[in-house]
């Protein structure tokens, strides 16, 4: 049957906890993130934003037919561009402006991007005063500083994902260079989520408790660092556009860890106000995610050198936030 009237788009209910998620751009990653958030089955409603007409409403009505397949309760919703649809949202993922072609930066992005961001995060927070906003466009760190300055929402409900998706690209080369099971590997980036900027932190990376410098060589690590930082870059190369599963996958971790109030710690683009030296940015540092949002920055003592990697990565994100105006 074709649909005309889209209001007859029926759902059957929802047990699952009573959580509605906002997840604007229908594209690949923000399709993606919905995706995996139903397949996880925690929360009982998304609800799907583009601007393009029916694109929504169509990827939330192919996801939903795949709900007794994948066995999710969750409801996915579509909608073209009406924000009273998000209305009090518990949370809200932004994943809308373009994506970036092979060659580019994500910095290059921030010209179209940052108008977009703008009005889509206070159109969120005008319907959804409350809401936690994880921001994921790009040059993200930026993206997340500026929907700061847009929306006034106090730092604790303003979360960038780099960092997630940064750290499971890093335990994917770790793997690969121990010749090991990923679910052995503990290891994490901070900092900002750029080709540059990223600081993963081999020195604390473990395979099951024991640091993995006993297994591999610093200059094996080195490679490992330096395919992790263009991680997404490479995706970019082989694509043609950038990537969508696992910015989509870290994306409902997050989401899942502040729904379920799980205290799971991830690295999270956030608003520093002095804590590793830093004032006046988001960046990427570990914090504690629960219910409340961001519940705790986790100070790590970091080494000279990862001291002064942090330094650098900082002064390219307030470059790029100099590009910004209000
Ligand atoms: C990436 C994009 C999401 O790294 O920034 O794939």
């Amino acid at each position: 049957m074709y649909i005309k009237d889209k209001s007859q788009i029926r759902f059957p209910p929802s047990r699952n906890i009573d959580m509605k998620v906002t997840v604007v751009g229908a594209g690949a990653v923000g399709a993606s993130c919905a995706e995996y958030i139903a397949i996880k089955n925690f929360a009982s409603e998304v609800v799907l934003l583009d601007i393009k007409e029916g694109f929504a409403e169509g990827k939330a009505m192919d996801l939903m037919q795949t709900a007794s397949l994948n066995g999710f309760d969750t409801r996915i919703v579509g909608t073209t561009n009406d924000y009273s649809k998000t209305a009090n949202s518990d949370i809200c993922v932004i994943t809308s402006g373009i994506p970036r072609k092979p060659g580019m930066t994500r910095e290059e992005l921030i010209g179209i991007n940052a108008g977009i961001v703008k009005m889509v995060a206070t159109s969120l927070v005008a319907h959804s005063p409350d809401t936690i906003l994880i921001v994921v466009s790009n040059p993200m760190d930026t993206m997340t500083y500026l929907a700061h300055k847009v929306t006034g929402l106090p730092k604790n409900r303003i979360i960038g994902m780099g960092g997630a998706l940064d750290s499971a690209r890093f335990k994917y080369r770790l793997a690969e260079a121990l010749d090991a099971p990923i679910s052995d590997v503990d290891a994490m980036v901070i900092g900002g989520h750029s080709d540059k900027g990223m600081v993963p932190l081999t020195r604390l990376a473990t395979r099951n408790s024991v640091p993995v410098t006993q297994f591999i060589s610093q200059e094996r690590l080195d490679a490992v660092r330096e395919a992790t930082k263009v991680g997404g870059a490479t995706l970019t190369g082989l694509l043609g556009t950038s990537a969508w599963y696992a910015p989509g996958a870290a994306v409902s971790g997050l989401v899942q860890a502040i729904a379920c109030d799980q205290k799971k710690i991830f690295p999270c683009s956030v608003l520093l106000e002095g804590e590793y030296g830093l004032t006046d940015l988001c960046i990427g540092v570990p914090v504690v995610l629960g219910r409340t949002g961001i519940e705790k920055i986790v100070n790590i003592d970091l080494s000279d050198a990862e001291k002064q990697h942090m330094q650098q990565s900082a002064a390219g994100v307030t470059k790029t936030n100099g590009l910004l105006s209000f």
